[in-house]
């Protein structure tokens, strides 16, 4: 599918199948989160645009890229997105930090938004939409349509595991989001859990079950 990319490095798949282990505890649980974010994180940045400076070396002045002002921000979808906090701040360090506060209503399984705090300038910032799992779509394409609201045009999604349910409800919904993740699983059980999953990651991440 277009616009949808899967990051099957062997380091992320390894570190994946520690993750959806039941018996992984918390503390590593939440390490492997940070982790397989770090790593997607450079790969999600592949497409940052350079421009070329003058450097001196102790030899000679060489002709060199760095990255171009580009101004980003990540916002995690509380509350499981905060794992992914941290490993994308390792790489992108100038990064800014938006929130945006969602819960699944278990009735309806609809997305329902309790907060949002998005950086001032963030309409000309280029948004790293972040949610461990994709599973319905309905946190995700609601997330986008909070961003899009606020003027925000520039946006990308980025979730450790997806189910195609949740890869179809975002794309159909707005086609020109990315949508990155490192696996891609079979389908969503009647409680909508991605299967096989690893469960609840807000649970998995901060231990309250
Ligand atoms: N959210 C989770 O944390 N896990 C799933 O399987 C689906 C949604």
């Amino acid at each position: 599918m277009e616009n949808v990319f899967i990051f099957d490095h062997p380091l992320i798949q390894h570190k994946i199948t520690l993750m959806r282990d039941k018996n992984t505890p918390t503390k590593e649980f939440r390490e492997l989160v940070s982790e397989v974010s770090r790593l997607m994180a450079y790969e999600v940045t592949r497409d940052l645009p350079l421009v070329e400076v003058e450097v001196e070396t102790p030899i000679a002045t060489a002709k060199a890229k760095v990255i171009a002002g580009k101004n980003l921000a990540i916002v995690p979808i509380l509350r499981a997105g905060l794992g992914m906090v941290d490993g994308m701040l390792d790489l992108i360090p100038m990064a800014r930090v938006g929130h945006i506060g969602l819960y699944r209503d278990p009735e309806t399984l609809d997305a329902v938004e309790y907060y949002c705090k998005l950086p001032e300038d963030a309409a000309e910032r280029d948004i790293i939409l972040l949610d461990p799992m994709l599973a319905t779509g309905v946190s995700a394409v609601d997330a986008v349509n909070q961003l899009r609201k606020r003027n925000i045009h520039s946006i990308k999604f980025m979730c450790i595991i997806a189910a195609p349910e949740g890869i179809k409800n975002l794309h159909d919904t707005h086609p020109d989001v990315p949508i990155f993740c490192a696996a891609l699983d079979k389908k969503l059980n009647d409680q909508a859990y991605i299967v096989p999953g690893l469960g609840d990651a807000g649970d998995r991440l901060f231990g309250t079950k």
